[in-house]
């Protein structure tokens, strides 16, 4: 008899793997056959609902190495020098669901997990450098225009263009996205942005704002969009499929850590709202300072248990880190945790790929479904408590702060001296991309123009192009023979 035996569930060994308990080799199936029930039961099981949105995506593990002392701006213990810190890297589309092609153009989610030994650090990011809008507010609703129609269940350029347009604020991400980095080669070709503005805080309780940027060391490159066209055809899981490939050939990728620091005080006088998420501080305000890198080294051993439910979140935050006053990551800090709650199941932290793996966990909470980890019979479950239970310690937390006044009221963010919807996107067409770069998001755009159907929102389409800049809008109106905005 072999040891590799099939049991069920509970361990019991089971008589086939193959054929229903029926009366005879003909006859009705039995229906205390509880070995083709459980397994019939667990195939209904399987799936949990995808993360809406994000659905799509891949991950793997690696190792952060902090090779520079940014000691003096953050106490965090994940980024002291020589510090070398367990990861998980998970890249996702945003709009597609989960057996969606990975080459439709759209921003690449970029969600990062450290292993930290003060608790689980998450920074869920993408690699653009800011977002489409700055009020959580009109997160559903844009997420609601770029996944499908509530009858026909398809998608419809004439309602994502519809949301953008009288969403100016989304131009410069918009800019980002019809241009090389709404298709990238792949996610090894790809650079991760926290894009929020952050807090870090010192040893010495001194504040600051900061952005992070992670620098591909394979290079940010480019797919075709034909090629694109024809791989979603051919190869749904194209990227997927190189991370896995390439880090099972021992190619590793690596990224580089650089933040930018704005000393605390600086936020209320710079040129830009710097707590507006479609706004990027220019590096010549604010230069890149160096971290360190780190490598992807493993891929998950099982998709489902260590990247499908993987759950990060902004609310994951370590001493010396802290959100800022963005309107969008505040709202973060609930969104996540409760989605997971549904996704998962109300004790999701306790998953290997949830808990932390380098530091304990003490709290007061206990039971709910589907727990298994819980402290000695003696620790209470309460506090205050006079039997030895943890203890809430001020100083060890570390917690971010800043002061905040004013009547409570539903308004835009305050203006800054320089700040618009549509001059850094203007700047990134102009400045950054050159003239290739340009061509192929003008070919981009009036692929998108010719999609649209509905005459106010292709009206809209010139006028927003022409806002981000007036050559473009003026030739894009020549090419589709629209009139000028
Ligand atoms: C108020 C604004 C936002 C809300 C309410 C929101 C909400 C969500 C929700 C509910 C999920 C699914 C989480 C899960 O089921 O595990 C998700 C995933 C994600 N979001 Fe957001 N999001 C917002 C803004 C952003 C921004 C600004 C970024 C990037 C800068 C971002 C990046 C991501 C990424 C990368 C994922 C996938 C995480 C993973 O790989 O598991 N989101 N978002």
């Amino acid at each position: 008899m072999s040891n590799n035996f099939s049991t069920t569930q509970s361990g019991a060994p089971i008589a086939s793997n193959e054929h229903s308990l029926t009366t005879g080799p003909d006859g009705v199936t039995a229906l205390h056959d509880h070995v083709l029930l459980e397994k019939l039961a667990a195939f209904n099981r399987e799936r949990v609902p995808e993360r809406n949105p994000h659905a799509k995506g891949g991950g793997a593990f690696g190792e952060l190495v902090v090779t520079e002392d940014v000691s003096a701006y953050t106490r965090a213990a994940v980024f002291q020098p020589g510090t070398t810190t367990e990861m998980l890297l998970r890249f996702s589309s945003v709009a597609g669901e989960q057996g969606s092609p990975d080459t439709w153009r759209d921003v690449r989610g970029y969600a990062l997990r450290f292993y930290t030994t003060e608790g689980n650090y998450d920074i869920v990011g993408n690699n653009t450098p800011v977002f489409f809008i700055r009020d959580a507010m009109k997160f559903p609703d844009f997420i609601h225009s770029q996944k499908r129609l509530p009858g026909s269940a398809l998608r419809d350029p004439d309602m994502q263009w519809d949301f953008w347009t009288l969403s100016p604020e989304s131009a410069h991400q918009v800019t980002y996205l019809m241009g090389d980095r709404g298709l990238s080669k792949s996610w090894r070709h790809l650079n991760g942005y926290g894009s929020h503005t952050y807090q870090w805080i010192n040893a010495a309780g001194d504040r600051f704002w900061v952005q992070y940027h992670f620098k591909s060391r394979q290079g940010v490159e480019r797919l075709d969009a034909d090629e694109a066209e024809r791989l979603a055809g051919t190869d749904a899981d194209y990227y997927r499929r190189d991370l896995h490939e390439a880090i099972e050939r021992g190619e590793l990728p690596i990224w580089d850590v650089f933040v930018q620091v704005m000393p605390y005080h600086e936020a209320n006088t710079y040129r830009f709202n710097p707590f507006d998420l479609t706004k990027i501080w220019p590096h010549a305000d604010y230069p890149l300072i160096k971290v360190g890198h780190y490598t992807l080294n493993r891929n998950p051993q099982n998709f489902f248990a260590e990247i499908e439910q993987a759950a990060f979140s902004p609310s994951n935050l370590v001493p010396g880190i802290g959100i800022s006053p963005d309107k969008m990551l505040m709202a973060r800090v609930f969104a996540y945790p409760d989605a997971q709650r549904n996704r998962i199941g109300t004790n999701y932290n306790q998953l290997p790929v949830n808990q932390p793996h380098a530091a304990e966990v003490h709290t007061n909470q206990h039971e709910g479904s589907m727990r298994y980890q819980f402290s000695d019979a003696t620790v209470p479950t309460y506090s205050p408590n006079s039997l030895g239970g943890p203890v809430p310690d001020v100083d060890r937390a570390g917690e971010a702060s800043w002061e905040t006044d004013g009547a409570l009221i539903r308004a835009a963010q305050t203006l800054h001296s320089e700040d618009d919807d549509f001059g850094q996107a203007g700047t990134l067409y102009r400045d950054v991309f050159d003239d290739a770069a340009k061509g192929r998001l003008q070919q981009v755009l009036i692929g998108q123009y010719s999609a649209l159907t509905i005459n106010a929102i292709k009206e809209r389409f010139i006028w927003y192009w022409t806002q981000v800049d007036a050559n473009l809008g003026r030739s894009l109106a020549v090419a589709v023979g629209a009139p000028a905005a």
